[in-house]
């Protein structure tokens, strides 16, 4: 058995972990640290019952805040192994990090340590520029690395993936379950959960590829920009469909994204097509039939900037440790 975190380590380890995204910044995890290992629960308190009903969208968030804690141990000098669902006892564990004994910074993950706090959803317009091939297969690469794939749309397929996205836009406006649960974590002011209207970014003035979290209840100071005509957009798929799958595309969306933040590259998410069935089957066969989508990910270089929203303290999270 190692030496146990210090109180710094754990300060260090979990707020890198919040930082993590989530549906509607819900933040659904708790942690506990037992000696050199971090678990990572998931808090059903702040799941989505309508809008995430299998729990999918929070097993991934789970998966990602995981990942982050990996990167900041890293960091730290620890070399870590990640174990989803380790406790059949105890199936609230998502995802268990081992820690090794402290040594030097590990190559690789530690680097990207200083993306954590620079990563955020951006839900703005993108520049017209397309994304080196170079730099899309290293994001490939990432994703990979966590046993998830990444596909990347073609014109034809980003067209069909357009006339989904208005089917599943119109679902969404007349579901009234849906957008009330939506507006107890979406829009207005908020100080440290759900996404407050300022971090919306501004609505589009024309259609557009994008996730228009408002739902159509816009503030008055809501600014309108005309968004670019055809964004890059890459599907995050697993070979498997289970909560284990979930939460290793949260590692794997988790290393991409820190990854693509390193690149100056910014994205945000069209999660409304997978949350409806149909929708989700369509875009399963959009991608070859053969993987699960987890995350419908628009990515690019910002043309401007938007304020993010902030999170809990670590602390609000973290249960005991002994
Ligand atoms: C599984 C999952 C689904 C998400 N779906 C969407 C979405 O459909 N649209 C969107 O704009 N943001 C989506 N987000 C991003 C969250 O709203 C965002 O992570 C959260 O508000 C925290 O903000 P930050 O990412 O800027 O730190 C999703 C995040 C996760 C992990």
């Amino acid at each position: 058995m190692n030496a146990a975190l210090t109180d710094d380590e754990i300060g260090i380890l979990l707020t890198a972990a919040v930082q993590a995204p989530s549906i509607h910044n819900t933040q659904p995890w708790r942690f506990e640290v037992h000696g050199p290992v971090v678990d990572v629960l998931l808090d059903e308190e702040r799941t989505l019952p309508v809008e995430d009903a299998s729990g999918r969208a929070a097993h991934i968030g789970a998966g990602a805040a995981a990942f982050n804690v990996q990167v900041a141990a890293a960091m730290l000098g620890h070399e870590s192994r990640l174990a989803i669902h380790p406790d059949p006892a105890r199936p609230e564990v998502t995802a268990r990090i081992f820690l090794a004994a402290r040594s030097t910074p590990v190559p690789g993950l530690s680097r990207l340590y200083g993306e954590v706090s620079r990563r955020h959803t951006y839900r703005g317009p993108l520049l017209e520029h397309r994304i080196p091939s170079q730099l899309q297969r290293r994001l490939s690469d990432a994703a990979r690395t966590e046993g998830a794939r990444l596909r990347w749309l073609d014109p034809a397929d980003r067209s069909e993936l357009g006339t989904l996205l208005k089917q599943t836009d119109v679902l969404e406006m007349h579901d009234e379950d849906r957008l009330h649960e939506r507006h107890s974590w979406v829009g207005g002011d908020r100080s440290s959960d759900g996404v407050p209207g300022n971090a919306l970014g501004p609505s589009p003035v024309r259609d557009a590829l994008v996730r228009d979290l408002s739902a159509g209840y816009d503030s008055a100071h809501r600014s309108q920009a005309v968004f670019e005509t055809d964004p890059t957009i890459v599907v995050l798929a697993t070979p498997e469909e289970d909560a284990d799958a979930w939460v290793r595309a949260g590692a794997a969306l988790q290393r991409v994204l820190l990854t693509a933040t390193s690149y100056g590259l910014v994205a945000s998410f069209l999660d409304q097509l997978l949350e409806h069935a149909p929708a989700r089957y369509q875009v399963r066969e959009l991608i070859g039939g053969e993987q699960w989508p987890q995350m419908v990910i628009r990515i690019g270089y910002p043309a401007q900037s938007v304020p993010h929203p902030s999170r809990r303290n670590w602390r609000d999270s973290f249960d005991q440790w002994f």
